[in-house]
């Protein structure tokens, strides 16, 4: 991203502002603006009658009128989660994230952090650290955030009392101290009427330090990005001709020149560095933060998404690793369910494999979990579909950081930090034996796949299932059905209806229906499946051609009338919990390869549309 800069202004400070409405962020960002001069002459005049008529402060200026105004915005259905604002003094420029408050905090802060190198955290003087204080910071400690303002707002409001700050003061450095700032630097003042905003107070003769605005235009948070190992993620690779093949990205960290030794992090391939290419010329030298395109001396394979290092720098390269993961979606974040991962400029599939623990970021206490919600922070186990370069978050941002992207929606619905590969499969190797699959489906002379049906409880599986195996079988194919209640017994006994273990049922129905095939088998699966992406799952566990989705489509009243097992009753008398199609819901295939109506064709008729089905894919029954 482009960085903007005042004309005229030397280093530019990103930083973000915590608190809630009442804290008076609105309040301290219209005042770091106004206090600034950057406020235009009109759009001051225009708050000075607004705030007649709307303002909390009488005859004052309402200063908050400024940064709600992006209310306004929102309400017109303009989604605004985060608010960048341009301020400069003489002496500095900065970008201040404006996060909304509500309940999308966590979101908005990581949103609102991502880039930003400090933040003030607002505490209302007359409350003390609170909650969301705590919740505030941890998640600016997670999010790599080292440097840190406390801003005991409202001071005016306790008579300006020293005693008051100290005591807020000691509270929060107290609960702060395993949080990992560099600096934690507490600032007594009144957003409303400019106390130690701009200029030191004579209100708080008490107080020593600098004013906001002073300590935010001198404080040092150099993150030295040049002088860390070099990383340089590949964007894409530039070959306007044979002649010339150049990687373009940017710099994230690190400083390279010509003739430098480098290998791409995932193969160990080795080479060195020919050209910095720019498009005002060669460079002699570049690093952090730079876009260029290196050239290389020789011929070796790199793609978009490698990244390029130094040898004796390299980071792990893992397909399993620990991060923490701060969900994002409305939709909870399901153990085994798949997601998209986008790391660096790498899109792999991921699953989280478990959650060490749930952070509760109130208490900063450590909880089980099976599943995160909106908002919720877990430190989980991942396993993607590649090994992939993982520099720990906290030893590089832009390397150790990734995110998780719902397969259907297309939201980013998790941001996750590295903290450490896992060895758990790096000194494993499939062992590739002689006899395979299609020699197995060459002595049986079937055509292993998964017949894999899914509907609602009581829609007819297992009974169509049940036909179309006795019919494969006469026909001489050798066959193997899974079916919900049987698996539930042994395999997945342990599992209940939760929507996580409904995920885990059938990522485990998948992994052995998937080693069926590979055996040579026919397999009929009958489960509930209720979830699209579990479904898509398995599909892509497979090969092309071998996975066949059987929508069994019975409407839920005909379900209800059946009945066979009385679960439904049961269910509706609330005496059975997550009940698909009660109060646990059923996503319909969007494009199944087949669509059985039961309503009105007995389940022979169904079968027979199966085994037609699987005639034209020239299986023999
Ligand atoms: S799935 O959702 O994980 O695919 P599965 O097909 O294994 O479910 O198991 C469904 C069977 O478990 C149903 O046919 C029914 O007999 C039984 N069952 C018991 N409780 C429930 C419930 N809460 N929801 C759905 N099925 C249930």
């Amino acid at each position: 991203m482009m960085t903007p800069r005042a004309p005229g202004s030397r280093e530019l400070l990103r930083f973000l502002t915590c608190g809630s409405v009442d804290d008076g962020k609105s309040t301290l960002i219209g005042r770091l603006l106004f206090d600034s001069q950057l406020i235009f002459e009109d759009t001051l005049a225009a708050i000075t009658r607004d705030s007649r008529k709307h303002g909390t402060t009488g005859e004052e200026v309402d200063l908050a009128l400024l940064v709600d105004g992006l209310e306004a915005e929102r309400q017109q259905g303009i989604t605004i989660d985060v608010a960048y604002r341009f301020f400069a003094t003489p002496r500095r420029s900065f970008i201040v994230a404006d996060t909304p408050g509500h309940e999308q905090y966590t979101r908005n802060m990581a949103t609102g952090a991502s880039g930003a190198s400090l933040a003030v955290i607002l505490i209302d003087a007359r409350k003390g650290v609170l909650t969301q204080t705590r919740r505030h910071s941890y998640i600016c400690s997670l999010l790599g955030i080292r440097d840190i303002v406390v801003a005991v707002n409202k001071i005016d409001l306790v008579n300006f009392s020293e005693d008051t700050f100290d005591r807020i003061v000691g509270d929060y450095v107290t609960f702060a101290a395993g949080l990992g700032f560099r600096s934690v630097v507490p600032i007594p003042l009144s957003a409303r009427y400019g106390d130690n905003v701009a200029a030191r107070s004579g209100n708080t003769p008490w107080y020593h330090g600098p004013s906001l605005i002073e300590h935010l235009e001198g404080v040092d948070v150099t993150q030295d990005l040049a002088s860390r190992p070099f990383r340089f993620p590949v964007q894409w690779v530039n070959r306007p001709d044979a002649d010339f093949r150049g990687f373009a990205g940017t710099i994230a960290s690190g400083r390279i020149a010509p003739g430098d030794q480098v290998v791409v992090a995932a193969s160990g391939k080795a080479t060195r560095i020919a050209r910095i290419v720019t498009a005002d010329g060669d460079l002699a030298a570049a690093e952090a933060g730079q876009a260029v395109t290196l050239t290389l001396t020789d011929e070796v394979d790199v793609a978009r998404g490698d990244i390029l290092v130094r040898p004796a720098e390299r980071p792990p390269v893992a397909d399993q690793f620990a991060a923490h993961l701060l969900w994002m979606d409305e939709e909870p974040m399901l153990p085994g369910r798949s997601y998209m991962m986008r790391i660096g400029n790498i899109w792999t599939p991921c699953s989280v494999t478990s959650i060490r623990h749930r952070v509760d970021v109130n208490t900063l206490e450590e909880h089980a979990a099976r599943r995160l919600a909106l908002n919720e922070i877990g430190f989980c186990n991942f396993s993607a579909g590649q090994a992939v370069p993982l520099d720990p978050y906290a030893e590089n941002r832009a390397t150790g950081a990734f995110i998780l992207v719902d397969r259907f929606t297309n939201r980013t619905a998790g941001a996750g930090m590295v903290a450490f590969p896992l060895r758990r499969a790096t000194n494993i190797h499939q062992e590739r034996f002689t006899v395979d699959k299609a020699a197995r489906a060459a002595l049986s002379g079937n055509a292993p796949m998964v017949l894999w049906f899914t509907g609602l409880s009581g829609s007819g599986k297992s009974t169509i299932a049940n036909i179309v195996e006795q019919a494969l079988h006469r026909a001489g194919r050798q066959t193997y059905t899974l079916d919900g209640d049987n698996v539930r017994h042994g395999l997945c006994r342990d599992l209940g209806f939760t929507a996580e273990d409904r995920v885990e049922n059938i990522r485990r129905v998948g992994e052995v229906a998937k080693l069926m095939v590979d055996a040579g088998l026919v397999v009929l699966c009958s489960f509930i499946s209720p979830f699209r992406a579990e479904r898509r799952m398995v599909r892509e566990m497979l090969a092309e051609g071998e996975f066949l989705e059987i929508f069994v489509d019975t409407p839920i009243e005909a379900c209800m009338a059946r009945d066979p097992k009385g679960l439904y009753a049961k269910a509706r008398a609330g005496q059975i919990r997550n009940f698909t199609g009660i109060d646990s819901p059923y996503e319909p295939p969007e494009a199944p390869e087949l669509l059985l109506r039961t309503a009105d064709r007995s389940p022979e008729a169904c079968a027979e549309e199966v085994l037609a089905a699987l005639r034209a894919r020239g299986v023999q029954c």
